[in-house]
């Protein structure tokens, strides 16, 4: 798949599994069968729950862990046999490990120093990343009078210096307050346009990857469950592992009980939606519907209709610019409702309060596992 120029991706990931086996413990298979190629000049995300195999993959990129089974290819090379400094490929860390008794200057000079890199050129490569990460005054600081964001762009700066094909970033944000991450993640962004590096980053994070990422693999136990951008995966999860790990959801157990063409009829206690048609499942068959908080309205309408359930709200929490409410519309299915608080006049509901809900055109998804 794609391709520079010359037909060739980033990096190629081809059956790739990897098992751990330490003493006296059972083997910890982390990666089962993983297949998946990054682009050339690409923001590729690894998002997915604790323990599901991200930093292994990443691990095994880099070279410091070997696949069990499988391949992985770089600009169309096999790397097994490459030690990870002759990879063109550089890692930034969860917790920026800066030498401590370096400048600022040194720890970014030093990958280059390295690799016999002349001072003159290292002092201009220096000065450009410490330009790039808007640190230029910060050249002769020690680490320590660094704040930990200013630490972090410092061990971006170092990392990007010898210029890698590909970088990997585990969890490079984790460690920064929500204010300082969110702007993080827009001057990473920017950075990745402005050097053209392929990025692989790594994160459990799902509003950091719908933000930053050209594309996303969602991963859990050890399997790439969904593949796509960051529309593609909120907006056509695959499945309810995906469709529940990104953003919020209701999943909703119904019975496909009429079909016209592109149109599936689905029922479950308390209502009735319609959803497009998928291939593989017909009249009778059980499937798992996927609705959205935000596309779904309340009112008083008191008639129910197509797209429209008869219930009563049983829990309301205030969020700040949108209200949550839970819906009960039958015994066995309450819904999720997000409203947005802006509209002034905007009708709010009471705990107990008799509402209908209706499902935007288009908002009901049949999953497909
Ligand atoms: N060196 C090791 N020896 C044995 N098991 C390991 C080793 N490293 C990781 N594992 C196991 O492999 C699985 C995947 O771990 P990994 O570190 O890749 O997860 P992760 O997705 O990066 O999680 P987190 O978000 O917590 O960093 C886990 O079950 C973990 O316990
Ligand atoms: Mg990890």
């Amino acid at each position: 798949m794609m391709e520079n120029g010359n037909g060739v991706c980033a990096v190629d990931i081809q059956a790739v599994e990897k098992v751990y086996h330490s003493k006296g413990r059972q083997p910890v298979q982390a990666l089962k069968k993983v297949s998946l190629s990054i682009r050339d000049n690409e923001f590729f995300t690894l998002l997915g729950p604790s323990g599901c195999g991200k930093t292994t993959l990443l691990r095994l990129i880099a070279g410091f862990e070997q696949p069990t089974a499988g391949e992985i290819l770089l600009f169309g090379n096999r790397i097994e046999g490459l030690t990870p400094y002759s990879r063109s490929v550089n890692t930034v860390f969860q917790h920026y490990s800066l030498f401590p008794h370096m400048t600022v200057a040194d720890n970014i000079g030093f990958g280059l120093k390295m690799l016999k890199i002349d001072q003159a050129t290292r002092d201009k490569t220096v000065s450009e990343m410490l330009s790039l990460v808007h640190m230029e005054d910060f050249a002769n600081r020690m680490p320590h009078q660094l704040s930990g964001g200013q630490q972090q762009r410092i061990a971006l700066a170092r990392a990007l210096a010898p210029h890698p094909k590909v970088l990997l970033l585990d969890e490079p944000l984790s460690a920064l307050d929500l204010k300082l991450r969110q702007a993080m993640r827009l001057e990473l962004k920017q950075l990745q346009e402005k050097t053209g590096i392929t990025f692989v980053f790594v994160t459990h994070d799902q509003e950091e990857a719908l933000a930053m990422s050209d594309r996303i693999a969602v991963m859990s136990n050890g399997e790439v469950q969904q593949i796509g951008t960051a529309g593609d995966i909120y907006d056509r999860p695959s499945n309810s592992f995906v469709a529940d790990f990104i953003g919020e959801t209701n999943l909703i157990d119904a019975e496909i009980t009429s079909q016209a063409g592109a149109i599936s009829n689905c029922d479950f206690p308390g209502g009735t939606l319609q959803a497009e048609t998928i291939t593989g499942r017909s009249v009778s068959d059980k499937v798992t519907l996927t609705l959205r908080p935000e596309k779904l309205r309340l009112s008083t309408a008191e008639e129910p209709e197509q797209g429209r359930m008869m219930g009563h709200v049983v829990e309301r929490v205030f969020l700040g610019t949108d209200t949550t409410y839970l819906v009960q519309i039958s015994p066995e299915v309450t819904l999720q409702v997000r409203e947005q608080n802006a509209l002034p006049g905007a009708t709010r509901f009471d705990v107990g309060a008799k509402v209908s809900v209706a499902a935007a055109d288009g908002a009901t998804r049949i999953l497909e596992g």
